[in-house]
């Protein structure tokens, strides 16, 4: 029996994740790390630590995580400013990894994005891309890195922009080499993730590119 550890668990992807996590019989236990309690707070696997993301570093657990999945992120809008964006998306992701490290952690599971790259112009894609260059520098046993293209499915918060973006690449798919920005289901990803941890393939970094996620997607067609 394994035990995770989800930072996220109350957005989208950390949702369906946890949903997932729930109909395996492999987890003793399954913390959440959030800013607010969660409807799975009843269920016997379900540890919870309300905590804001500033504290990530003083979190204890009575026992080693094998697993740690990070599906933490905001957007610009919600955070305000660029600064406030970073510290979630790279300052909160990289204290995480520090702890993950600190911890003996076996896996850590992040989400990037398509395109996550330091040395990008875009603000988005540049803080991306160094967090993946400050998890790397850790040097964890092994360090999962997703980069899916744009996210879809049901959301609580309205996101016209993401909705208008996968409308227009859901039709555009006639066009060659546009396979690889093709949205990827929530559901999807989140099931990439678990299956990735369950067949663990040792030591080292691993990217995940957006086509091989959708490579689960049982619903996509070429
Ligand atoms: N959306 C896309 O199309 C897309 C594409 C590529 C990659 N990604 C990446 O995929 C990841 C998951 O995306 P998602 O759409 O599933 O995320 P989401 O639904 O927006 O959920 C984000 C999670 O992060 C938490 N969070 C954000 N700001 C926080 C803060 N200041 N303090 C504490 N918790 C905070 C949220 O907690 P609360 O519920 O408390 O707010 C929530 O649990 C993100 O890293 C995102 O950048 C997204």
């Amino acid at each position: 029996m394994k035990t995770a550890l989800v930072v996220g668990a109350t957005g989208a992807t950390g949702s369906a994740l946890v949903n997932a996590l729930l109909t395996s019989d492999q987890y003793r236990a399954i913390h959440l790390v959030s800013r607010r309690t969660t409807h799975w707070r009843h269920r016997e696997v379900i540890r919870e630590h309300i905590l804001p993301l500033s504290r990530i570093g003083d979190l204890t657990t009575p026992y080693a995580i094998d697993e740690v999945y990070c599906c933490l992120g905001t957007t610009m809008k919600t955070a305000g400013s660029k600064a406030a964006f970073r510290a979630v998306d790279y300052g909160a992701v990289v204290a995480l990894g520090q702890w993950a490290k600190e911890n003996g952690v076996g896996q850590l599971h992040v989400i990037s994005s398509k395109g996550a790259n330091a040395g990008s112009r875009n603000f988005y894609l540049r803080t991306k891309g160094e967090m993946e260059q400050a998890l790397s520098a850790l040097d964890l046993p092994a360090l999962y890195l997703y980069r899916p293209s744009l996210l879809s499915g049901e959301r609580i918060d309205d996101r016209r922009g993401e909705r208008f973006g996968e409308f227009i690449l859901n039709r555009l798919t006639w066009l060659p080499g546009s396979a690889k920005w093709r949205p990827v289901p929530i559901d999807t990803l989140a099931q990439a993730m678990i299956e990735r941890a369950h067949r663990h393939e040792g030591k080292g970094r691993f990217r995940i590119e957006s086509e091989q996620i959708l490579q689960l997607d049982s619903t996509a067609s070429e």
